[in-house]
C-alpha cells in the first residue's frame, strides 16, 4: 500500500500527540512527537546554562547535541534520547514547558530540529505532530491536519495528563501556560504556528480521543 506523510499541527494541549500516536499505530506508521525534540534541546540548554540570547553559544551547544527516538517495546512508542540518554522523564515538567517556546523560537534551533525531522520522514509512512510540520517540515505532506480546541477544554485535559504523571500543578497555571505558548508560537518570526492553506481543521473540543483518531484515519484512508 502507498505510504504517506501525515502532518498534525495545532495549538498546545489539544491532544495532537495522543491522536498521532494512535493513528500511527493503526496504520503501522512511525510516530514522531516533534515537541519532544524542542523540549529535549531546552533541557540541554537549561542543564548546561546555555545563554539562549547568544547565537555563538547556541550554535556550540547544538553541535554537542544528538537526538534520536528509541522504540520502547513496553510502552509501544519511541522515546526521545539526548546524547544517548532517555530524557523523556525530564522534559514534561513546568520548568521545561515554560521555557520551551523561547528555545523553539531560535532560528538555529529550528534549522537543527527541522533537518532531523526531514531525515526521519524520508521513507514516508510517518505521522508527525508539531507546529510547523505542514508549513515548513513537509509542505508537500499528503495529509495535513490542523487541530484546535477551546482553551479550557485543553487545559483540563492537560491537567489530568500531568496529574497522572505525578506533575504538581493546577488549572489556572495550565491555562496561563497554554495561552502563553500559543501566543509565543503563533507570533514568533521563525516558522510561526499557522494553519497550512491546504490543512483540514479538526476542532477537538467536543470529541473523545477515539473520535479524533477516527476522523483523521478517515481522512488518511482517502489518500492511501
Ligand atoms: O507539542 P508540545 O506541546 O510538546 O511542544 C512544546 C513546544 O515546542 C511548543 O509550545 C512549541 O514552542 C515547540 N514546538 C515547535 N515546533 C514544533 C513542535 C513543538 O515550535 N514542530
Amino acid at each position: 500500500m502507498k505510504k504517506i506523510i501525515i502532518a498534525l499541527d495545532g495549538h498546545a494541549g489539544c491532544g495532537k500527540s495522543t491522536t498521532a500516536k494512535a493513528v500511527a499505530k493503526s496504520l503501522n506508521y512511525v510516530f514522531i512527537d516533534t515537541g519532544a525534540m524542542y523540549r529535549a534541546v531546552t533541557y540541554y540548554f537549561l542543564e548546561n546554562e546555555v545563554d539562549f540570547a547568544d547565537p555563538t553559544e547556541v550554535k556550540k551547544a547544538l553541535n554537542e547535541i544528538s537526538l534520536k527516538f528509541v522504540f520502547n517495546p513496553e510502552k509501544g512508542l519511541g522515546e526521545i534520547h539526548l546524547n544517548n540518554k532517555n530524557v523523556e522523564p525530564f522534559i514534561r515538567n513546568m520548568d521545561i514547558t515554560s521555557r520551551v517556546s523561547d528555545v523553539a523560537a531560535i532560528k538555529e534551533v529550528r534549522v537543527f530540529c527541522v533537518r532531523e525531522q526531514q531525515k526521519m520522514g524520508e521513507d514516508k509512512g510517518i505521522v508527525m505532530d508539531g507546529r510547523d510540520i505542514g508549513t515548513v517540515v513537509f509542505p508537500t505532506a499528503e495529509l495535513k491536519v490542523f487541530m484546535t480546541a477551546d482553551v479550557k477544554v485543553r487545559a483540563k485535559r492537560r491537567l489530568k495528563e500531568m496529574e497522572s504523571k505525578g506533575v504538581n500543578t493546577n488549572l489556572s497555571d495550565v491555562i496561563a501556560d497554554i495561552e502563553n505558548r500559543d501566543h509565543l508560537d503563533s507570533t514568533r518570526k521563525e516558522s510561526p504556528l499557522k494553519k497550512a492553506d491546504d490543512a483540514v481543521v479538526v476542532d477537538t473540543s467536543g470529541l473523545t480521543i477515539q473520535e479524533q483518531v477516527d476522523s483523521i484515519l478517515k481522512l488518511a484512508k482517502k489518500k492511501l
